[in-house]
């Protein structure tokens, strides 16, 4: 016998909630999914509708959603689309052409910040530096500085990334296992802007998990990405996301658990090691916690290996 939606009662369920004990029709469930976007948004006063808000958009399902979900919550709000392209090859570009296709669909506009365009440097570069192992990291390092930039090129106010549940989670986990207390901050709903004039951080998907993500994305024929980074393998996050995983077989509510509760004990966790206090990057002017930033030290390394 067809499950019945467990929302309309009349169509047949397609979809299941294992934490919400929900089997939905795919139209409740696209309902279901944008109303705890807006909701989430809402629970952390993300931002209001009167300021310009910036979506990160990687080309991944989750941010792909994440922009679709927020033209549909708010047709007026002033939105625009925030890209890099990193010069992964065959990836990149891939993820760019994906990227334009949502942006066209949606009327979004795109500003897409090239990396070796502007800077002469591509993510595979620093294959031939100390970060060899490190790629994903390094990677992390730019795309953060990059996005800060991007916001302040483009008067964006509030900068919206697609991590979903399982990257807040996930990284919460890790940091738990690792004591790195310092680092609990960054998985914040909301960060404040760094500066003056910079764009404070938010993450609305915090609650999605990424194959609800996947799913909105095929229902609303949002176009995403079909290539992985051949750069992303095996990395210490990777790991502790199959073993959060694991263990939300056994118990639904897990990652939903995680989350609750590192958010619950956020403020102490905030107190455990004092910030480092924020002066300029001597290179770029950008804030940072020593003379050089990290950005500026990455991209000053792969120029000098090219001289040498
Ligand atoms: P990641 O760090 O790859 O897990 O991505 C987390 C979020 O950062 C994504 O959901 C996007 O919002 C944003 N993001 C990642 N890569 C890019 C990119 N190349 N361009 C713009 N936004 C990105
Ligand atoms: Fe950054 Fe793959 S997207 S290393
Ligand atoms: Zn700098």
């Amino acid at each position: 016998m067809p499950v019945v939606c467990g929302k309309c009662r009349s169509t047949k369920a397609e979809v299941q909630i294992p934490y919400a004990r929900l089997n939905l029709c795919p139209t409740c469930f696209v309902d279901f999914f944008v109303a705890r976007v807006k909701k989430t948004i809402e629970e952390f006063n993300m931002f209001h509708e009167n300021v310009t808000v910036g979506v990160a958009v990687s080309g991944g399902k989750d941010s792909a959603a994440l922009l679709h979900a927020m033209r549909q919550i708010y047709p007026g709000i002033k939105l625009v689309a925030l890209h890099i392209n990193l010069g992964i090859p065959r990836y990149s570009d891939h993820c760019q052409t994906k990227i334009e296709e949502l942006t066209d669909m949606l009327h979004v506009k795109l500003h897409v910040f090239d990396l070796y365009e502007t800077l002469g440097v591509k993510i595979g570069d620093f294959k031939k530096t100390s970060f060899k192992e490190k790629l994903c990291s390094v990677c992390g390092t730019i795309k953060r500085r990059i996005f800060e930039e991007m916001a302040m090129k483009t008067r964006v106010q509030v900068l919206a990334t697609g991590h979903n549940l399982e990257d807040i989670a996930g990284i919460m986990f890790n940091n738990f296992l690792y004591g790195r207390w310092e680092q609990f901050v960054r998985v914040k709903p909301v960060l404040p802007p760094l500066a003056e004039g910079m764009a404070s951080k938010v993450k609305p998907l915090i609650r999605s998990p990424g194959n609800e993500n996947l799913l909105y994305c095929l229902y609303e024929g949002v176009p995403f990405r079909e290539i992985d980074c051949p750069f992303s393998k095996g990395t210490g996050v990777r790991k502790s996301a199959e073993i959060l995983e694991t263990l939300a077989r056994y118990n639904p509510y897990f990652k939903h658990q995680i989350l609750n509760r590192f958010l619950e004990i956020m403020p102490l966790l905030e107190n455990v090691k004092p910030k480092p206090s924020l002066g300029k990057c001597k290179v770029c002017g950008f804030p940072s916690s020593s003379e050089t930033c990290a950005f500026c030290k990455r991209i000053n390394l792969v120029k000098q290996l090219r001289k040498a």
